[in-house]
């Protein structure tokens, strides 16, 4: 794999707020890369940094081995799509297409076949001719991509392209945007605040808090073994359930999530149905512990709300160091199972 973007040590603060702290990352040429964090957890300007809209205080940024850090935008061969796509409204999509190519001094004759190309590879041939005001939201991320694919950039750099899109485009076009990366075999670097969209997209995901990657990693492995609690909370649907912890003077807080957990009839603990749903053969369960542990479990035997059901927890991280484990790394000594806990 060759190194397409190479942050080394990039910091960045606005005023006394840190940003990036002593940040860095590799990512591979062809690889889908996203970075998610939540709002105000400095992904843009990490994005703009690469881009080079904005400069570091410290640190190297390097494109395919090049140290850019001191170059402009326009040397960078990179393109930028952002959510507002920031299309000419006004003219058609031909012409949108042809404004960058345009704006490098092409010849037109040169410029034709470029956009006719990639309006072909992102099925948008049909809609040369219309105003961008008059297409819909999905056609104008694809002529946003297709102005973006067409100036032959080395690295794409897209912030939330997704956001302004309604859930049922946004469905479609996060499948779209997958496949058309997978076709460029180009390497992308998404910034969104949307872990469905990390989970569907990315080849790794890096988490952005307090101005340093808190993990990074295929989004299996964040989800199923977060680095710290704060990720353990942020990745899923609902927070991971912690117990505390201590044996022989390691104390810290064991995590699962709310499924991984099995029905048995001799379980170590006990929970009360709050939700039953039947499906087929199966009673899904949304059971509460009287400590407030949330579990999901199957049964085959139909169960009724307020009936107590016993589980075992399958499987758990351990989080060690002080205040319940609470922004510890994850210890390497993980121990095989819960402490049993008799109800
Ligand atoms: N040019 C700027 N000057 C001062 N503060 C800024 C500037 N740009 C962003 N910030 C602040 O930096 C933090 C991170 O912003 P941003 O990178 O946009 O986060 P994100 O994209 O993760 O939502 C925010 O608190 C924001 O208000
Ligand atoms: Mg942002």
């Amino acid at each position: 794999m060759t190194v397409k973007l190479q942050l080394d040590r990039v910091s960045k603060k606005f005023g006394s707020l840190m940003v990036a702290d002593d940040v860095s990352l590799d990512v591979d040429a062809g690889e889908f890369f996203v970075l998610l964090g939540p709002s105000g957890e400095g992904k843009s300007t990490l994005l703009r940094m690469i881009a080079g809209i904005e400069t570091p205080d410290s640190g190297t940024i390097r494109i395919d081995g090049q140290d850019v850090t001191d170059l402009p935008p326009n040397k960078r061969n990179i393109a930028m799509v952002f959510q507002n796509y920031a299309l000419y409204p006004n003219m058609n999509v031909y012409r949108n297409i042809a404004f960058p190519l345009k704006m490098q001094y092409f010849p037109p004759d040169e410029i034709e076949p470029k956009v006719r190309d990639v309006a072909k590879t992102l099925g948008i041939s049909e809609i040369l001719d219309r105003r961008v005001n008059q297409i819909s939201g999905g056609q104008q991320q694809r002529v946003a991509l297709a102005r973006a694919i067409v100036r032959n950039p080395t690295l794409f750099l897209l912030d939330e392209p997704l956001s302004n899109l309604d859930a049922r485009v946004r469905f479609a076009a996060r499948a779209e945007l997958k496949k058309i990366q997978r076709d460029l075999g180009q390497t992308f670097f998404f910034v969104t605040h949307d872990q469905k969209e990390a989970e569907v997209l990315s080849d790794r995901t890096g988490v952005l808090h307090h101005g340093v990657f808190e993990q990074i990693g295929p989004f299996d492995q964040l989800y199923d073994t977060p680095a710290t609690r704060w990720i353990g909370d942020f990745v899923g649907d609902v927070p991971m359930n912690y117990v505390p912890w201590t044996e022989s003077g390691t104390s810290g807080s064991m995590g699962f999530r709310p499924e991984w957990a099995t029905v048995s009839p001799d379980g170590a603990q006990s929970a009360t149905v709050q939700v039953a749903e039947r499906v087929g053969d199966f009673t899904y369960l949304l059971c509460t512990t009287a400590n407030g542990l949330r579990v999901y479990l199957r049964s085959l035997r139909s169960m009724s709300v307020g009936s107590e059901v016993r589980f075992n927890v399958d499987r758990h991280v351990f989080f060690g160091g002080p205040k319940d484990g609470e922004d510890e790394r994850v210890s390497s000594e993980r121990p095989e199972r819960l402490p049993p806990r008799r109800a």
